[in-house]
């Protein structure tokens, strides 16, 4: 079965929708309490990997954020995630069905969107067949270490490139390169949306805030020269 659904039930779970307005956390959780851990490297992460993959692909404006809904399918929580969720199988999952889709036509994100790459598909797999539980961990963030290679790019690419590479440029902001990052770093607009500072559109978009440690290792990024390094 495809996440596409046929109009009459479209029609019923669009009424539905309406008159349940469940109210949604800012890292898109939804109502089930999170489950917090040290970070280990066997598992997957809802919070740290799995919603920023979601956020930046699937849930924005226009595709499968609360409002837009397209197809009737909102992706904007972990409680509306698990409606294409069985917990256990990612083969029986239709989230994951369609992130694996050959035929360029069914495939989610659609063209001329890329599709996800290996490792987001295969960090969705692992998620879904580990129980596709609602759990976060705290990672061993370093504040001393900035460098854009080991630091800077990675975060990027996890929690912001889906929106900010060729293709699908929010903002008209390229984060999927060096080159790009450098343009908000040098313009102020990198700390002034990652801090959420007034004048600025607050980053990323529709998920948690990051992190302090995080936000202290971009500014001091960007602070020593936002270089190459
Ligand atoms: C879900 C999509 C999405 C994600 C994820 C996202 N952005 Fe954005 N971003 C946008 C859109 C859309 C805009 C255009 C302004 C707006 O609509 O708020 C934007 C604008 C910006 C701007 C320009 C802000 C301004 O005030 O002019 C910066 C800088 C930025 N984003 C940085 C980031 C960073 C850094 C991250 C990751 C930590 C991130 N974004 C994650 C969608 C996203």
């Amino acid at each position: 079965m495809r996440i596409y659904l046929p109009s009459a039930i479209l029609a019923c779970l669009l009424l539905f929708y309406a008159c349940t307005h469940e109210p949604t956390s800012p890292n898109g959780t939804g109502s089930i309490p999170t489950v917090n851990t040290t970070c280990s490297p066997d598992s997957v992460y809802f919070v740290n990997d799995i919603m920023p993959i979601i956020a930046s692909n699937c849930a924005m404006s226009g595709c499968h954020d609360a409002v837009t809904r397209a197809s009737g399918v909102n992706l904007s929580s972990y409680l509306k995630i698990m409606n294409y969720v069985r917990a256990g199988s990612a083969t029986q999952s239709d989230l994951y069905k369609v992130i694996i889709e050959t035929n360029p036509g069914d495939r989610m994100p659609p063209p001329p969107r890329s599709p996800l790459t290996a490792a987001q598909i295969a960090k969705i797999q692992k998620w879904i067949n580990q129980g596709a539980r609602n759990n976060s961990c705290t990672s061993g963030c370093d504040s001393t270490q900035f460098t854009y290679a080991a630091v800077i790019k990675p975060m990027m690419d996890n929690k912001c490139a889906g929106c900010h590479k060729a293709g699908s440029l929010g903002g008209n902001v390229d984060l999927s390169t060096y080159a790009g990052t450098r343009v908000v770093a040098l313009n102020g607009k990198l700390v002034g949306s990652i801090m959420h500072q007034t004048g600025y559109s607050p980053m990323p978009k529709n998920m948690a805030k990051l992190s302090d440690c995080e936000i202290t290792q971009v500014r001091k990024w960007v602070t020593a020269g936002s270089l190459n390094n």
